[in-house]
């Protein structure tokens, strides 16, 4: 919802004041002019005559006055603000506004130099976040470019065996996958922050969808010998299917990847009143509570042993959807030890 902002009337009183004595003050010597001249003559071509010359006077006297009026109050903060525009259209963003008046005696120029303000402070932050990501992003494409690039260029030998070159087109084959990964995952973060992936609602067994999950995964758990635990409530819930999705991925991906060999992955599926609460836990390399409270931004990799393995986009996504479904997602975790992962989806459970 937006503030209401504070503004004075645009009535001064002092100004008022000041403005009643001055219309007194002229008014009084039209007056005593006037008698001034119908003292010394009666004729009255002589007194038209200088009458006009006091009108006159007295017209520039208000002119120069309003003129002085409209420099110090109009014009002065016009041209302030003007400058503080050109500079900012020219990409100027550190561009800042000095208001005079103190908070509450704020006028209508006052009120359009602090908002002039706040755009220079978010274009300027949109510039920081527009470079770190373009450089994030253009990291995280180089090391594949260059695995491809180098072993493309391996392959072009003739007297390569069929090993080695079935070895090679496998690297080939998963650096270009990392590519393909980072841009999927770029272009749903980046729908997801624009808003246009709608969240398409639906009554479904979130048993069956976690379970689905899981099976996806099955091979990788076996490949790296992971005794994986379930135990799920039978849950029905009205929520984004394909949106959970997203998160079930990563988490269970997440807790694969950073489980070591012989580890030991417990997911856990509770009804509580008409809340579901999700837990993803691992006994893999855990981690420190300093990298905890970043693995929520984006291209943030705090076990760097695996940062090969993925860009740092998972726990984005996932912490995005979590907040577009009105839920909470959090974190415990300790070194070498483990983490868990816990969801809680609000108010989601259906019942007939
Ligand atoms: N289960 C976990 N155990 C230990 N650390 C984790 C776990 N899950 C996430 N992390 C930490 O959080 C960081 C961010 O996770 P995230 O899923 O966003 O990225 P990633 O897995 O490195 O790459 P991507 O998900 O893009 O493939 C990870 O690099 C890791 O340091
Ligand atoms: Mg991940």
């Amino acid at each position: 919802m937006k503030k209401k902002k504070s503004l004075s009337s645009g009535f001064s009183f002092t100004g008022a004041v000041w403005f009643f004595c001055l219309i007194a003050v002229i008014m009084q010597m039209a007056i005593l002019i006037y008698d001034y001249i119908r003292e010394r003559t009666d004729n009255l071509t002589w007194i038209a005559i200088l009458i006009l010359i006091e009108i006159v006077i007295l017209a520039t006297f208000c002119t120069i006055i309003d003129w002085v009026r409209r420099k110090i109050m109009v014009d002065k903060p016009t041209k302030k603000i003007l400058d503080a525009t050109d500079k900012i259209a020219d990409g100027n963003f550190s561009t800042r506004l000095e208001i005079t008046h103190e908070y509450g005696k704020y006028n209508q120029y006052d009120l359009i130099m602090e908002n002039l303000n706040k755009m220079a402070i978010e274009l300027q932050k949109n510039e920081v976040l527009k470079t770190d990501f373009i450089s994030n992003v253009s990291h995280e494409i180089k090391t594949p470019l260059a695995v491809i690039q180098n072993y493309a260029y391996l392959l072009q030998d003739n007297t390569l065996d069929n090993e080695t070159r079935k070895s090679y087109a496998k690297t080939l084959i998963s650096a270009s996958k990392r590519i393909t990964d980072l841009i999927t995952n770029i272009l749903k973060l980046n729908k997801l922050e624009n808003q246009e992936i709608q969240e398409k609602h639906e009554i479904f067994n979130l048993t069956e969808a976690l379970s689905d999950s899981v099976i996806e995964f099955e091979t990788l758990i076996e490949n790296k010998n992971i005794d994986l635990n379930c135990d799920f409530d039978d849950v029905v819930i009205f929520s984004s299917k394909s949106l959970l999705e997203i998160v079930w991925n990563n988490l269970i991906s997440n807790a694969i990847k950073f489980t070591p060999n012989n580890g030991k992955i417990e997911i856990s599926l509770k009804r509580k009143d008409r809340n579901a609460e999700i837990k993803v836990a691992d006994t893999g390399c855990g981690m420190t509570s300093e990298t905890g409270a970043k693995i929520f931004e984006k291209f943030y990799q705090g076990d760097t042993s695996h940062s090969t393995q993925g860009n740092g986009l998972g726990l984005a996504l996932v912490k995005k959807v979590i907040d577009i479904l009105g839920g909470e997602i959090t974190v415990q975790s300790e070194l070498n030890k483990g983490s868990t992962f816990t969801i809680l989806l609000k108010d989601v459970v259906y019942e007939n």
